[in-house]
């Protein structure tokens, strides 16, 4: 029982300032901190819940992976140096909450090391590996689609079902993203995601020019 509390208190401070560091950038992004869609904030707890499975399938450190996971965006003001600055607010943050404290530094590397949309140099670190694959593999399939659209929508104005399509196949890379993947169940996950993804677009124009209409 004791150890359930213990649990509750890390992770209800890292959840509670990645939904903060949501809501800032969605005020900076769309003006307001509460937009019908946060996509920040629906990412990470997509990566989160793949992250946690992915460390049940494949050995790694649940603890690291699931802080990992709630903080890998927390910087994302910083763009490119995200990564940096995210592990840097990790060592600052936990050692504040009952996270065990040898286990911060791995938290903070894995957070630093999950850059690029593809890798030619794969990680050797397994909770690191498990960070990567499970970001990644939330910006493939119809995770991606369904994300990227409902950002996309919010973002503009007039947008149109052509729009969606084009906007939906400018994902050349995602085929380096599937390459890249280190965990066997991630790669296998990826390669199914990207097909639905490619599928999605391609159904969705058929349907908007009547193509499945047959005599
Ligand atoms: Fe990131
Ligand atoms: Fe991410």
């Amino acid at each position: 029982m004791a150890k359930k509390t213990a649990e509750k208190g890390w992770r209800k401070v890292v959840q509670r300032a990645m939904q903060e560091a949501a809501k800032e950038e969605a005020l900076r992004r769309l003006g307001t901190p509460e937009p019908g869609f946060n996509y920040r904030w629906e990412h990470v707890r997509t990566v989160v819940r793949l992250a946690v499975r992915l460390a049940t399938l494949t050995g790694a450190d649940k603890d690291i992976v699931e802080a990992a996971a709630w903080l890998h965006d927390i910087a994302k003001d910083k763009g490119a140096k995200h990564p940096a600055e995210g592990a840097k607010i990790a060592r600052k943050l936990l050692p504040k909450t009952d996270f065990p404290p040898d286990k911060i530094e791995p938290v903070a590397q894995a957070i630093a090391q999950h850059t690029g949309l593809w890798r030619d140099t794969p990680l050797t670190n397994l909770e690191a590996m498990v960070l990567w694959d499970a970001d990644k593999l939330a910006k493939l399939g119809l995770t991606a689609a369904f994300h990227w659209t409902a950002m996309f929508v919010q973002d503009g104005v007039n947008r149109t079902s052509r729009d969606l399509i084009r906007r939906g196949r400018l994902t050349k890379w995602q085929s380096h993203t599937v390459a890249s993947m280190h965990t066997e169940p991630a790669r296998r996950a990826a390669a199914e995601r990207l097909k639905r993804y490619q599928q999605l677009w391609d159904t969705l124009e058929c349907e908007l020019n009547g193509e499945d209409l047959q005599l």
